[in-house]
């Protein structure tokens, strides 16, 4: 009779196991459907017309060694530094030698030195520069959509004259670019920052162009804008729009010269520099965005991590608690009641059985 007892035990206690085993239908689902990175740096350009700049050459071999998965590269232009001289651009090209090998995109902005021509400084010509690019649309101002990003590429060395007067041509194309847009994270790229802390001068031409172009950033929801011009790094977030100046691709460094412009939350940095922008997508089509800048430091060749901050800002990545199949949970919760019971009622029949034999 003992050993019967035990058996009716064990066998309740298998049915429970079994129940346990069955008891955990939720599961933690991520909503990520999808993760890319790209790279936005700027101001590459050699110190003197027509001598080597091995800083370019570094930072960019650096950034397609580190990288190996990158989508493509920003970069916010003065990729030269007089670019109506196409001896220039023979020397970019040998510099970029390993991006070019490694097939990596190089989306550019026009910036001043773009123009300069060899006779003299800008001469409003960019047909050099156009010559040694291969850009969507008209190559000067142009848009992209890459997975859910739209990206818009602005020129704003055209009709630069110490004021920023937008061609109507650059203005009309912007704003029916941006009307037509379907999706909801955009980013911009242009030379000259809308905001400067490098000098008063930088800082009132910083004035002429956000004047122009804030409100539309504004009025058009874009996320985020990267510049160059200033050879450093400085990050702003105005009205809903982060701007970062990313001037730090090889060119000569500037300090910062003013503070008139700065605000609770910037950050500077007057380093050699380039930034990691990792996206993720996710399945109810939001997007977020990750941005590290990595400082580059010349004397050893190494890089540290200088700035991180994510956008939208204080995004929380959603993850959804639920169960695998509705069928499932009803079938598992009628199993933990009724099991036990069964194994019971079994344990009790076999005693009756073994019972009667024993008779
Ligand atoms: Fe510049």
């Amino acid at each position: 009779m003992k050993n019967l007892v035990f058996l009716i035990v064990i066998l309740f206690n298998l049915g429970m196991q079994f129940s346990s085993m069955e008891t955990n239908p939720e599961v933690k689902v991520s909503e990520i459907a999808l993760e890319w990175h790209f790279i936005a740096m700027g101001d590459s350009r050699n110190w003197e017309v027509l001598t080597v700049n091995p800083l370019r050459a570094s930072i960019m071999n650096e950034v397609v060694e580190a990288n190996p998965n990158l989508e493509f590269i920003l970069h916010s232009g003065d990729l030269v530094n007089q670019g109506g001289d196409q001896r220039e651009w023979d020397l970019w090209f040998e510099d970029i030698e390993n991006a070019t090998l490694n097939n990596v995109t190089i989306y550019s902005a026009i910036g001043n030195h773009e123009i300069y021509a060899v006779d003299g400084p800008d001469d409003q010509d960019f047909s050099t520069y156009m010559e040694n690019v291969n850009l969507p649309g008209n190559e000067r101002f142009y848009s992209f959509n890459y997975n859910k990003i739209h990206f818009i590429i602005l020129n704003t060395e055209e009709n630069w004259n110490g004021q920023f007067e937008m061609t109507t041509e650059q203005r009309e194309w912007l704003i029916t670019d941006l009307e037509n847009n379907r999706l909801d994270f955009i980013v911009g790229l242009y030379h000259r920052p809308c905001f400067s802390v490098r000098s008063v001068a930088r800082q009132n031409d910083a004035k002429e162009i956000r004047e122009v172009l804030q409100p539309i950033f504004i009025d058009y929801g874009v996320d985020l804008v990267f510049a160059g011009h200033d050879h450093q790094y400085y990050r702003t977030f105005r009205d809903g729009v982060m701007h970062v100046t990313t001037g730090g691709a090889g060119a000569p460094l500037y300090p910062k010269d003013t503070n008139s412009e700065w605000q609770e939350g910037d950050v500077f940095f007057s380093n050699y520099h380039y930034i990691n922008v990792s996206v993720t997508e996710y399945m109810n089509e939001s997007v977020s965005l990750q941005l590290d800048m990595y400082i580059y430091y010349e004397e050893n060749q190494s890089i540290s991590l200088g700035d991180s901050f994510q956008l939208p800002m204080n995004y929380v990545p959603s993850t959804t608690t639920t169960t695998i199949t509705s069928t499932t949970s009803t079938m598992t919760t009628s199993v933990i009641t009724i099991f036990p019971v069964l194994t019971i009622v079994a344990g009790l029949t076999i005693i009756s059985i073994i019972k009667k034999m024993e008779r």
